[in-house]
């Protein structure tokens, strides 16, 4: 018989209407399948005294940059799903932005054989567009490729899809969900030359960073994307959203449109590079405390921001160290992801209920992933359990991700994960990365026709 863990007494973030609701029910890993209040006299191997704690869905975060092949100095498949599962993080979407990029069909099967050897969470792979790549992006199994990621601002690596034409095909063309790193080339190149106007030769002062990137980079990224989108009816996610201009806009667009917001932009403005550096130089650059509090508002009340994911970018701290723009953009995030939004979010009316839906059961929503996002009877085993009063100061040290630094070092969290399961199975507990079991971490499967995040609300491809 399959392995059984009962987890008991504890505050369960579970499904409610059309939100979530924190209700005292048992849960059962019955194997690799959830059973919510299950009847008092059910056996199991092991019972958890889960009293005091939450059990939360496990996480998915759908933008992570895992850097394997190629870039494993930085991150690898084994590293960057150690700091997930830390994190409460049971189920990874990976960027193309690896070397080589995720580009074709081959490609992405090669990215994951090493996924399948190393990965400790769940796993899937977004394909990479090129300006000429339609047939491999036409080619990808839709049963396992979670959606296609346009960069339609160029950030790390060389992807970069700018030309109309070939943005005009992409969204025409292809069929699996599209997201995009939104910040137009045109405005970013201009900003970097009256940047050199005024300053000379790099290197610059980092806070000029976010005059490159501004916000006008980016609405008029989104803009034209949310044309593309709505004009093709293509399911269109906007990744990291960083203004309250792109919200404006998101906000008049029609319901293929999905948005997400990182922690970094929640928490971060540029008031912080004199305190932080290059830390804090991600890509779309940090914002102002107006757009800051935007964020906030959008998230709390779920209209116009559906999801939480981190962009987990990691670099080494040599490479952020060098003087900017030679610095690289980007900050490692996987691990403390669920902790930040747990201690910030209250004060922004951001409840753990909000959380379970922005971060577990929206992005499984809009990627399709099928059994995902949920505690509810038949759904995957993927939980976590978290002491929602245990206090940790995040220090670079303690960082699983190869990176070794966080740009919330020092900084005091509440709320802590304590467990982490994926398909029933321990892969996290009390500070300590499990070996990887075979067979536990599993590529997502997705049902991209009952997907959507509007589309069905249970049961994406559950028989
Ligand atoms: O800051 C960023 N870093 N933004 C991105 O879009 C890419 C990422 C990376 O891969 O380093």
């Amino acid at each position: 018989m399959a392995h059984r863990t009962l987890l008991r007494g504890g505050d369960a973030v579970v499904p409610d209407g059309s939100g979530f609701a924190v209700r005292r029910v048992d849960v059962l890993l019955d194997g690799g399948t959830l059973r919510i209040d299950p009847p008092a006299t059910v056996q199991a191997d092991e019972i958890v005294d889960c009293s005091g704690k939450l059990i939360f869905p496990g996480v998915i975060d759908d933008q992570v940059h895992l850097r394997d092949p190629g870039l494993t100095h930085k991150e690898d498949l084994r590293t960057g799903t150690a700091a997930a599962a830390a994190g409460g993080v049971t189920t990874v979407l990976e960027m193309p932005n690896t070397k080589p990029a995720t580009t074709t069909r081959a490609l992405w099967e090669a990215k994951n054989k090493i996924a399948e050897e190393k990965a400790l969470v769940n796993w899937g792979f977004y394909m990479g567009a090129t300006p000429d790549n339609l047939e491999e992006l036409q080619a990808a199994n839709p049963d396992v490729t979670c959606g296609i990621k346009i960069f339609i601002g160029s950030s790390t690596g060389n992807l970069l899809v700018d030309a109309q034409e070939a943005l005009e095909r992409i969204f025409a063309e292809t069929t699996l969900p599209l997201c995009a790193h939104c910040e137009d080339e045109t405005t970013v190149r201009r900003n970097t030359e009256a940047v050199r106007q005024r300053l000379g030769e790099p290197p610059w002062p980092i806070r000029v960073h976010s005059d490159i990137r501004n916000e006008e980079a980016a609405v008029v990224s989104v803009r034209r994307a949310i044309d593309l989108a709505t004009r093709h009816d293509h399911r269109f996610h906007v990744l990291h959203v960083s203004t309250a201009g792109e919200l404006r806009e998101i906000a008049q667009a029609g319901p293929q449109i999905t948005a997400e917001v990182c922690p970094h932009h929640l928490l971060f403005d540029t008031g912080d590079y004199e305190r932080l550096g290059s830390w804090v130089q991600m890509n779309p650059a940090i914002k102002s405390v107006t757009d800051r509090a935007a964020m906030w508002q959008a998230l709390a009340d779920g209209e116009t921001i559906q999801v939480v994911a981190t962009d987990h970018a990691p670099h080494t701290r040599e490479e952020k160290e060098a003087d900017y723009p030679a610095s690289p953009s980007g900050l490692p995030a996987l691990e403390n992801s669920l902790s930040l939004l747990l201690t910030h979010g209250p004060a922004h009316g951001v409840t753990v209920e909000r959380l379970a839906a922005a971060m577990c059961d929206a992005p499984a929503r809009v990627w399709g992933l099928i059994g995902k996002g949920r505690l509810a009877d038949g759904y995957d085993a993927d939980v976590c359990v978290v002491d929602p009063h245990a206090t940790f100061t995040v220090r670079h040290e303690d960082q699983l991700t190869k990176s070794h630094w966080s740009p919330w070092h020092g900084e005091e969290l509440t709320g802590r994960v304590l467990r982490t399961f994926v398909a029933g199975q321990t892969v996290y507990e009390d500070g300590a990365v499990r070996r990887k079991v075979a067979g536990h971490a599993t590529a997502v499967r997705c049902d991209h026709a009952r997907g959507g995040y509007h589309a069905t609300p249970d049961g994406i491809g559950l028989a």
